[in-house]
């Protein structure tokens, strides 16, 4: 028999490739906002008891990083306060969850890739929120996994390459900041690898399963500054009509990009505990944002 697999968060830029990764697994039940509001704590209970799946696969978060400065409530509501309410309703009929954070739980003043085993100081209140729902999903006594990952991208949805992308039609100069460090990572990679964990479950059963906390990141690191000079490149060099050329990008500073909510300087994280556990190689970020490029080139040009 199929095993029902409810994946919440389906119209985000994880859930869409989540979708196509996650349907040859089971019964798939896709949700977004329009079917239930995980700031509903009662409707997202009532939800789980009805469906009773067997996982439950949470891509659904609040990720407006500075609009969260001043929605903490609902920021909570959403990333610590559900994901608690899921593990609980999993706990109580046998189910499991997987879950997403982000390397922002860290506070980046580490002068190295941070590790499963470091303590969390989350800077912003998108990330307290974060922190706190791996935390309550960690007490709720479910079996879980919870997948950290950050500078996530895709061809659809808004994230920095699209952003970058789209402001280079527009203008002949662009302030990138330089000092923050991290990796770009498809969705498409978190996607892929989440539905390997659960194939892996599923063959292998739950008792040897090695559920826990894992980073999961490309490999090898780079700055937003350096990461917008690349895209452009790729972009120009498939021809594709800009105004603004890499070297028109500026280098500025943290303290000189004022946001509303603070960034950790350094978002690198080590991947050593998931690819040794589940004997999974990362592919670098350059061949990561390479591939959705090319996606976002095709769709661009209506080849897509
Ligand atoms: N994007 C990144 O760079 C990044 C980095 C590190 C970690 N992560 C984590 O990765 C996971 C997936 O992120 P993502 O980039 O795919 O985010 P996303 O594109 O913003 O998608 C989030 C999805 O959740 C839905 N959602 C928001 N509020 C909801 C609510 N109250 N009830 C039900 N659904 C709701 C959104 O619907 P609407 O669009 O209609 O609001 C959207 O479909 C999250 O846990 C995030 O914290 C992301």
């Amino acid at each position: 028999m199929k095993e029902r697999i409810l994946l919440t968060g389906k119209n985000g830029q994880l859930g869409r490739e989540l979708q196509r990764s996650l349907a040859p697994l089971g019964e798939l039940v896709a949700v977004d906002v329009e079917d239930f509001d995980l700031a509903e704590i009662d409707t997202v209970r009532s939800f789980v008891r009805t469906l009773r799946p067997r996982i439950i696969v949470n891509a659904a978060a609040y990720t407006a990083v500075d609009d969260a400065e001043t929605e903490p409530a609902l920021a909570m509501a959403i990333n610590a306060l559900a994901p608690g309410v899921f593990g609980e309703e999993a706990a109580s009929i046998g189910a499991w969850v997987v879950h997403y954070s982000t390397d922002y739980v860290f506070d980046g003043t580490a002068e190295r890739p941070y590790s499963e085993t470091d303590t969390p100081n989350p800077l912003n209140v998108y990330a307290k929120s974060k922190r706190a729902g791996e935390l309550a999903l960690q007490a709720s006594g479910a079996q879980h996994v919870i997948l950290r990952t950050g500078w996530v991208l895709s061809s659809h949805a808004q994230n920095f390459a699209k952003t970058i992308l789209r402001l280079a039609v527009e203008q002949t100069q662009l302030n990138v900041v330089v000092d923050q460090f991290g990796a770009p990572t498809s969705a498409q990679l978190v996607a892929d690898m989440s539905a390997h964990l659960i194939r892996q479950e599923q063959t292998e059963g739950s008792e040897d399963f090695p559920f826990g906390l894992y980073h999961l990141v490309a490999a090898g690191e780079t700055n937003w500054y350096e990461y917008a000079r690349y895209i452009i490149a790729a972009a120009r060099a498939e021809k594709v009509p800009l105004l603004l050329e890499p070297d028109d990008i500026q280098a500025v500073k943290s303290k000189d990009y004022l946001s509303p909510a603070v960034r950790p300087s350094n978002s690198r994280l080590s991947t050593d505990k998931f690819c040794s556990t589940f004997g999974l190689p990362l592919p670098h970020w350059q061949s990561e944002v390479d591939r959705v490029l090319q996606q976002i080139f095709m769709i661009q040009r209506g080849q897509a």
